[in-house]
């Protein structure tokens, strides 16, 4: 384990915002993480991820802790089901694809989302009628005061839609190591009710479909609508759809009859921020090297060099111009850094 000083960051956060570490390390086991944080001579850390979701407005002064936890263990099986043990720096996407060459099934629909394992259960992932929770039996995380590992099963994760735990009481004070997935071996539960799976099987002429062909699909709708980072920087998702209430949910509906929307229990009810983006004339708009991406209002993007501000400052403007239209608030679904 080595600190490394100035290092930029514009290859380890999926934006590629161009700021800089002033001390960097990277994390390769549970003792380099136990080892970094106990670094007195750095008071103040900041643990970085996949950095698929988060928005870095200035330079860090912390010692930056790169998590690189590699690995995948079978804990359990029987003819049915498989507990696996992921560990933290394992990418997503590799390693939903990882499950399903295994014919693992339960992770399909939420193929091709960046970041890493260690992550996901922060935000509680989820895409095409599928979250986390769904598959999630519980993770191990460091305590960072005191570098004790410490359990948490799915009830103590608190998973809410895009929040946990990790979000509220937990923030700050835990690194996430590994996570532990509850997936089917055979008798897969396949998810096709979200209307755009079941319309790209249609259009691939596919009646019965594997878990392989769900993944499939997802793929083929996520780079349909939402820009690759690698080509074009952004953060997946930069607002959280907004929740309202029945009663301002009616109000609104009464106005905009034609706004799509999710009911998600009696008195609750989710609009799609992207919908009310679009209506505000943002969809496609560049401002300097910040946009808002041309397929999928919901997603910021980074032409090139846009700094944090810049994007945080567009971002400010869509909120408070689709507050004055409709009344709704929306917040960041990205951790905005700085
Ligand atoms: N819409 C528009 N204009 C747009 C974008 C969307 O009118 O520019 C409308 C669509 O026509 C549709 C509705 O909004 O009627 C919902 O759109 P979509 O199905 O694309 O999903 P979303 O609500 O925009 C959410 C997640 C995505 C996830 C998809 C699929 C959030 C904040 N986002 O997006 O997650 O992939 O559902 O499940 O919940 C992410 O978190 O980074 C992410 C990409």
């Amino acid at each position: 384990m080595q600190v490394q000083e100035n290092i930029s960051l514009k290859f380890y956060n999926t934006f590629g915002i161009d700021a800089k570490a002033k001390f960097f390390c990277e994390i390769n086991s549970e003792k380099d993480l136990a080892d970094a944080l106990r670094l007195e001579e750095y008071p103040n850390k900041f643990i970085l991820s996949g950095g698929s979701n988060m928005l870095i407005t200035k330079d860090i002064e912390a010692l930056v802790l790169h998590i690189n936890i590699k690995g995948i263990t079978i804990l359990k099986e029987n003819d049915d089901h498989v507990l696996l043990k992921i560990m933290a720096g394992e990418n997503w996407h590799q390693m939903v694809l990882w499950t399903l060459e295994h014919n693992y099934g339960g992770l399909e629909n939420m193929s091709l989302i960046p970041g890493n394992t260690g992550t996901a259960p922060i935000q509680n992932i989820g895409a095409y009628g599928v979250e986390l929770k769904d598959i999630f039996v519980s993770c191990d995380a460091m305590e960072i005061a005191t570098q004790q590992i410490h359990k948490f099963t799915k009830e103590d994760c608190q998973f809410g839609y895009r929040d946990s735990y990790f979000k509220n009481e937990g923030k700050g004070k835990f690194v996430i190591t590994s996570v532990n997935l509850r997936l089917t071996k055979n008798q897969h539960v396949l998810n096709t009710t979200y209307g755009a799976i079941e319309a790209q099987l249609e259009n691939d002429s596919i009646t019965d479909p594997t878990i392989k062909d769900i993944s499939n699909a997802v793929i083929t709708i996520r780079q349909s609508k939402l820009p690759d980072p690698t080509e074009l920087g952004n953060s997946g998702s930069f607002f959280k759809n907004p929740l309202v209430s029945k009663s301002e949910f009616e109000k609104f509906s009464k106005i905009y009859p034609e706004a799509p929307y999710y009911k998600v229990s009696e008195d609750l009810y989710k609009i799609p921020a992207g919908w009310l983006i679009e209506q505000c004339g943002f969809k496609g708009k560049r401002f300097g090297d910040a946009g808002v991406h041309k397929n999928q209002a919901l997603v910021l993007v980074n032409y090139g060099n846009a700094t944090g501000e810049e994007i945080i400052k567009l971002a400010f403007d869509i909120i408070n111009t689709v507050e004055k239209k409709f009344g709704i608030r929306m917040s960041p679904e990205v951790n905005i850094i700085g």
